[in-house]
């Protein structure tokens, strides 16, 4: 038997109440509980019973047999490493990213891509010729991809049973609806019914399910988490959609690391794996340029090669503008303000802009060096000379700090013909020598300037 059963969920964070509240006291925001309808099954805990049922039982991890799990791989060298080496039969993949980033795009590429891959692609969010005629603009084979325009979940799982897929897409889980449940579908409620059943699903026939999530403004899946804890893999699309780069990167993997990223490229025909980042990502300059400096940078265990430009000039207002993109301005003002205090370069009264070529966010603290020493170049009209690159945190009292992975960044900038390292002296110890690129090391802000700029005056 079962009855109506009504609760208050917070829309942020899943919080469940008894009664309407104004304020989460989960995660304090304000005005987000909604009432919402669910159906509970009644009467659990009167015909409790203690004794085991069903076949699972405690055993030694020791007497665990595994066999190998077959991967399945998707086609695209960049998705399966992020994977760990490919899908796992039975696991649910989720996929967030903002509107435009081109998470539908992906997941309908990966489809086309493999003509032996049975793929039944669910959209609830456009009509069967809208993805025709993407999926047109795609190329590729069509015949194993299904496309079924549907958002009730049970009829998207009748027709999977029938179809019996070697892959389910699910674009996206926000527009789906469950019978079960009597709210919208988008709401919290439904979000984690239609979750649960598509992971039953997944599991019970062994069928991995690809899962496309919207995020919020905060940048966060859009939904309870629940939906993060119970899918396998997380798997985040960044970049700007006004820019080309994009970068997929596994957020949660429990069949692999989650250090590895994949870049793609935004072409007029899908997406284009970049596997080398670095040469994109650096403008040749006939002549050296004032303001621009090259930091060998690393995400997860990806190194790469990326051009910091600043633009430094006499402010026109009182207050000095501080502005950034794809590079956080506290830390610029921290930067400048080091820069000011600890090696008395003037910067108070200046105006700052700073950009990360190629659209990226960077968030590594290894490019702060360079960050440094291009806005010096803007101040002061000069260029850093050809063929240097840096890598280094710089702390508070002006001290050059070591970064990790130093040997792959040192072997990217030797790659990509760079001569000369800047980089901390703390890092000298681990730092292979390599006779194609020299490398200069200090301990003080101050010490690298003098380094560096002394050779040109
Ligand atoms: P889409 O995959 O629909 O993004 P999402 O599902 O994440 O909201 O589309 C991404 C954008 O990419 C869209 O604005 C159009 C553009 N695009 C291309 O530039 N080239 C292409 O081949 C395709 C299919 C889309
Ligand atoms: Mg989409």
């Amino acid at each position: 038997m079962s009855k109506i059963h009504k609760a208050y969920f917070c829309q942020s964070c899943g919080y469940e109440s008894v009664k309407w509240l104004g304020r989460c006291p989960s995660c304090g925001a304000w005005n987000t509980f909604v009432e919402e309808l669910l159906t509970k099954e009644s009467g659990s805990g009167g015909g409790f019973s203690f004794l085991p049922q069903g076949n699972a039982k405690p055993q030694p991890v020791d007497s665990i047999s595994i066999a190998p799990e077959p991967r399945m791989g998707l086609g695209s060298g960049e998705v399966d490493r992020i994977l760990g080496g490919g899908l796992v039969p039975g696991s649910m993949v989720l996929i967030g990213g903002e509107p435009g980033i081109g998470k539908s795009t992906l997941a309908l590429q990966l489809a086309l891509k493999n003509p032996l891959m049975k793929t039944l692609y669910v959209s609830g969010e456009e009509s069967a010729q809208q993805i025709k005629l993407r999926a047109d603009r795609l190329g590729g084979s069509g015949k194993s991809c299904y496309i079924l325009s549907e958002t009730l979940l049970e009829n998207i799982l009748a027709h999977a049973q029938e179809l019996k897929p070697n892959l389910i897409v699910i674009d996206s889980i926000q527009t789906l609806a469950s019978k079960r449940i009597e709210s919208s579908s988008g709401s919290i409620s439904q979000i984690r019914d239609c979750a649960a059943l598509l992971l039953k699903y997944a599991k019970e026939t062994g069928t991995p399910v690809l899962v496309i999530g919207h995020i919020t403004k905060d940048g966060v899946i859009a939904g309870p988490k629940v939906l993060e804890h119970i899918v396998d893999v997380v798997m985040q699309f960044e970049g700007d959609s006004q820019h080309i780069y994009r970068i997929l990167r596994a957020t949660k993997n429990r069949f692999g690391a989650t250090s590895e990223l994949g870049i793609f490229e935004m072409t007029g025909a899908g997406l284009r794996e970049v596997s080398n980042p670095s040469e994109m990502l650096i403008t040749h300059h006939d002549e050296p340029l004032s303001g621009v400096a090259i930091a060998s940078s690393v995400d997860g265990v990806r190194p790469f090669l990326i051009e910091i430009q600043a633009l430094v000039s006499t402010a026109v207002y009182g207050t000095p503008q501080r502005s950034t993109t794809g590079f956080d301005i506290r830390r610029l003002n921290m930067l400048l303000a080091v820069l000011e205090k600890r090696a008395g370069f003037r910067l108070a009264s200046k105006d700052v802009f700073l950009n990360i070529a190629g659209g990226l966010r960077v968030t590594d603290p290894a490019i702060d060096l360079a960050v440094a020493v291009a806005t010096l170049s803007s101040s002061f009209d000069l260029p850093i000379p050809a063929g240097c690159c840096f890598a280094a945190e710089v702390g508070l009292s002006g001290e050059v700090r070591p970064v990790a992975r130093i040997d792959q960044r040192i072997s990217e900038a030797e790659k990509l013909g760079f001569k000369k390292m800047f980089a901390s002296k703390y890092n000298q110890k681990g730092a292979k020598k390599s006779d194609g690129i020299e490398l200069i090391f200090a301990g003080k802000i101050e010490e690298m300037l003098h380094k560096l700029f002394k050779q040109n005056g």
